[in-house]
């Protein structure tokens, strides 16, 4: 399983809108196929292991997967029937399929037929290896996830905004690989403004690809700018997405068409666009996921709404100890630990000295708000 796992990963970000995974052929003990899922809706991991084997599977074979087969004619046809033409008699299943239409009715199929079927198998990695498309295909809307750099003390930037760079090189390049992962990147107004991020993915010796690239600015200040930012003007602007308020004002909505950047422009009675209009649109448009980068006020505004999901966390060991430095989080009054916001599922990786902590976000039923830190913004 921990094979399928690999070939599963050696798929990162080419899958959408499959899931990724890996699938192993066993006989007498030796590993004599593999396969993963294809790109863009192509076959699934069985089907091409089953192909690369170029013959039919000795008696006594065993087949891992990392997903459970899928029992329903899509466009490759249900693995469950290819498993059985191939005359297999053993599967070994990481995780269920969370996929409604699915949900362990293709183990059933398997064992109808007399196959010994196997599940659970590294179940958490193999289901953590598709959390967007899980999030998606059981509740119906996109994955907001964020993430942030910060301090031991949980500082993003010094008392005068110098922020680069808090994490080594090696986190950076894991945010780049969660990057190519996402359909879609978020950031504040603010963070374009400061940073002039590109938002684009680079991975080490590969070429630069852009996912859509939000911006949220309810009042358009990025627009008003003489200079204006790399992310209206550069090579992938139309994959930048403006999510405004009609607040905003035609002229720069019009300004930013002309440029080729999209602008979504949602009903809103303030300068701040509703995070579940937001999540409406993207479900319209088949966004399944956003990786929101930035800065502090928008990812605060996330978790006071509660619509926040999932939190990569990276901590360099540094320490400013000022408490004027910037912090990532604020306008949350916890009066007993509680009431704090935990993380579920949480999983822990290093690079070098840093430790991203990464999880989903589980909120108290009872969550008390600072409500005069939102009513200064
Ligand atoms: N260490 C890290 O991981 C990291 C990552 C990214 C950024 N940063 C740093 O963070 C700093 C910027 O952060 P920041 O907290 O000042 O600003 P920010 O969160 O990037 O941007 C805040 C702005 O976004 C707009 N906004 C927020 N919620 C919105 C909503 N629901 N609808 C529409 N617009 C919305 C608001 O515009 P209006 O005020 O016009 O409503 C607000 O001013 C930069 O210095 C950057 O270097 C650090």
């Amino acid at each position: 399983m921990r094979r399928a796992l690999a070939l599963a990963r050696g798929v990162w970000g080419e899958t959408q809108p499959n899931p990724m995974v890996g699938a192993v052929l066993v006989e007498d003990g030796v590993i004599v196929a593999e396969g993963a899922t294809a790109p863009d809706g192509g076959p699934h991991a069985e089907r091409r292991a089953l192909e690369a084997l170029g013959r039919p599977p000795r008696p006594g074979a065993t087949l891992y997967v990392t997903l459970e087969p899928c029992c329903t004619e899509g466009r490759t046809g249900a693995c469950t029937a290819r498993i059985l033409a191939a005359g297999i008699r053993r599967v070994v299943v990481g995780a269920v399929d969370p996929n409604p239409a699915h949900a362990g009715r293709g183990l059933e199929v398997l064992r109808a037929a007399g196959v010994e079927v196997v599940s659970g198998v590294l179940a958490a990695e193999c289901a953590d290896l598709n959390l967007i498309f899980n999030h998606w295909i059981t509740r119906g809307t996109p994955l907001l996830a964020a993430k942030v750099a910060s301090t031991i003390d949980g500082k993003l930037a010094c008392r005068t905004g110098d922020s680069q760079w808090i994490t080594g090189e090696a986190a950076r390049a894991d945010v780049h690989r969660w990057r190519r992962l996402f359909p879609a990147i978020g950031v504040g107004a603010m963070t374009v403004l400061h940073d002039n991020p590109r938002l684009t993915v680079r991975p080490p010796g590969g070429a630069e690809s852009c996912p859509v690239r939000f911006v949220f600015d309810g009042l358009l200040r990025t627009v008003v700018e003489k200079n204006l930012p790399r992310v209206f003007t550069d090579e992938f602007r139309g994959r930048t997405i403006v999510v405004t308020t009609p607040h905003g004002g035609l002229g720069y909505v019009r300004k930013l068409r002309d440029l080729g950047v999209q602008v979504w422009v949602i009903d809103s009675p303030s300068q701040r666009v509703p995070f579940a209009a937001f999540r409406r649109r993207c479900v319209e448009e088949r966004i399944s996921g956003v990786l929101i980068e930035g800065g502090a006020q928008l990812i605060s505004e996330l978790l006071r709404a509660r619509e926040l999901d999932y939190l990569f966390a990276y901590h360099a060991p540094l320490l400013f100890a000022d408490d004027k430095a910037r912090t990532i989080f604020s306008g949350l009054r916890p009066e007993r630990v509680a009431q704090g916001v935990r993380l579920d599922e949480v999983r822990h990786e290093s690079f070098g000295g840093d430790v991203l902590m990464r999880g989903r976000l589980v909120y108290p039923e009872k969550m008390l708000v600072d409500e005069a830190v939102f009513r200064l913004r």
